[in-house]
């Protein structure tokens, strides 16, 4: 039976994509990932370097190469054409998610993001979209929603220009925490005030359980999933995280409980509490919708938040093309009313100017890993059942066939002659396929309205005397930027 087993795996990688010699035991662990963790261990250094590795493999391997942690074969997948084709063309076998250790370990691979591929999946997650959509997603009822957050960004905003002012603002806990309130009003059904400590505790553990997760040692539970329960170092604090983090959502979901009107559902969660007396399917559980408020609080929050801060350095290094956003915003929005969704039609460059800085720093660079649910004959190769798919966005949007002059910030490339918006294929910042994102709706709408109300109502600059900040970025969950400070200047 061994033996069996032994020549199936021997037939199953004999005709792989190709890829970097790998170390005994570790695999391109080794070689090549273990000296990016060090970087980023001792010293934070820009992760753009990882990401332009993994990019460049594919003019020596091929755009679709392969690399092993461990015995784990990894399929990197480069380039518009190739993501297209196994995401798109071959949905049933590439839209599985792997068993991560130290995410299955948190998980338990429910929710949406990190659960199989399968019934369970699509029903959780139809579930979710319909009820977000109920919720005002995609449509103008969000709106007045956003905006409130955003008024209190600007009034906050003021309140730190009045005071000393020349040494600028970091805008990021601002900006998130308007970005997670909206989520949270879906989800939870209330929004907090930004000084609210134990809101702004939970976003913090949020960080530090993420940057644990992807940069400290802790990444080697994926190895060692028993180091998980080493009483010690990060994995100790891991865990108190993680319980932190339950106390509160397993409290959120009991105020729910007690309080439920199945006739007036307040938010998602009052509208899985309904779905649960109703459904006849188990996998409708107090659990599950456990993990799903995880899964959205997450997923909604760095992503979106990331690119806004993102939008606004670009403003700040660019600002020539902050003043054409500007007198755009002005021309069609004016000064005494908030943007709304319907102007969007009408701010074709601004439009450009936010899809030109998500093709340029792609918020989740590397997607999230996909995994075949049987083997495959792909592209010449054959890649088996089990195999980890990374969907190389970075590469996608950096791809030479498809953009003109890739590495240059350039809005100008999403209009045509006349200065209309056009749509370009391979601009996929939110993935494609069954497993694209499920907040794109969202997204897109919170980073219009943000844009727009804060270019509309202040001009961001460099602090005096300070050098520029990099457009390095750095990778954890998503591809944020540096911590940046920079001058606000009232427009209205
Ligand atoms: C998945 C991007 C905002 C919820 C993803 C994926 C990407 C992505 C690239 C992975 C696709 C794949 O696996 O192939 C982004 C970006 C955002 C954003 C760039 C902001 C600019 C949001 C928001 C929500 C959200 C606001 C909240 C509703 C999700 C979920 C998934 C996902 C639930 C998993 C989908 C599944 O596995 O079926 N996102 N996202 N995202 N996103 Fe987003």
């Amino acid at each position: 039976f061994y033996l069996v087993k032994v020549n199936q795996k021997r037939r199953d990688l004999a005709n792989i994509p190709p890829g970097p010699k790998r170390w005994p035991l570790v695999g391109n662990f080794g070689g090549f990932l273990i000296p990016s963790f060090i970087r980023r261990w001792f010293g934070q250094q820009s992760d753009k370097n990882a990401m332009v590795d993994l990019t460049e493999k594919a003019n020596v391997y091929g755009n679709v190469y392969s690399l092993f942690v461990g015995e784990q074969l990894i399929v990197m997948l480069n380039g518009y054409e190739v993501v297209k084709d196994a995401l798109s063309n071959h949905p049933e076998v590439f839209s599985d998610r792997p068993d991560i250790p130290a995410i299955t370990i948190m998980t338990k691979r429910k929710g949406i993001v990190f659960a199989p591929y399968g019934p369970v999946w699509r029903k959780q997650r139809k579930f979710c979209h319909a009820t977000l959509r109920n919720f005002g997603l995609g449509t103008l009822s969000l709106e007045p929603c956003i905006l409130r957050g955003l008024a209190t960004v600007k009034t906050e905003l003021m309140r730190l220009n009045e005071g000393p002012g020349g040494a600028g603002v970091d805008l990021a806990q601002l900006i998130k925490n308007a970005v997670s309130n909206v989520i949270c009003s879906m989800i939870l059904g209330q929004s907090f005030h930004h000084e609210d400590r134990q809101f702004r505790n939970i976003l913090d553990l949020m960080d530090r359980g993420l940057e644990i997760c992807v940069s400290s040692p802790a990444v080697l539970i994926n190895i060692i999933p028993q180091l998980y329960y080493f009483p010690f170092g990060v994995f100790r604090e891991l865990r108190q995280v993680e319980r932190d983090i339950t106390v509160f959502l397993k409290r959120v979901i009991a105020n729910h409980r007690e309080t439920f009107h199945p006739d007036h559902p307040r938010d998602l969660i009052d509208m899985y509490l309904k779905e649960m007396s109703v459904q006849e399917d188990s996998s409708f559980t107090e659990d599950y919708l456990f993990y799903i408020i995880g899964d959205l609080f997450i997923a909604g929050t760095d992503t979106t938040a990331n690119s806004v801060l993102w939008i606004l350095l670009y403003m700040v290094l660019y600002p020539d093309i902050q003043d054409r956003v500007q007198a755009e915003i002005d021309e069609v929005v004016g000064t005494h009313r908030d943007p709304s969704m319907t102007d969007k039609g009408s701010l074709p460059f601004t439009e450009a100017t936010i899809m030109e800085v998500q093709r340029l720093t792609v918020v989740v660079p590397l997607a999230i890993p996909h995994m075949t649910s049987k083997t495959i004959e792909f592209r010449g190769y054959t890649i088996p059942k089990g195999t980890v798919i990374v969907p190389n966005l970075w590469s996608v949007h950096r791809d030479p066939t498809l953009w003109d002059g890739p590495d240059s910030f350039n809005p100008g490339r999403f209009l045509d002659e006349e200065g209309k918006l056009i749509r370009i294929e391979g601009f996929i910042p939110f993935g494609i396929g069954r497993r694209v994102c499920m907040g794109e709706q969202l997204a897109k709408m919170e980073l219009f309205l943000t844009v727009t109300s804060l270019l509309q109502a202040f001009r961001f600059r460099l602090p005096e005397g300070t050098p520029p900040p990099t457009l390095d970025g750095r990778f954890g969950l998503t591809h944020a930027p540096f911590p940046y400070t920079v001058c606000v200047h009232p427009r209205i």
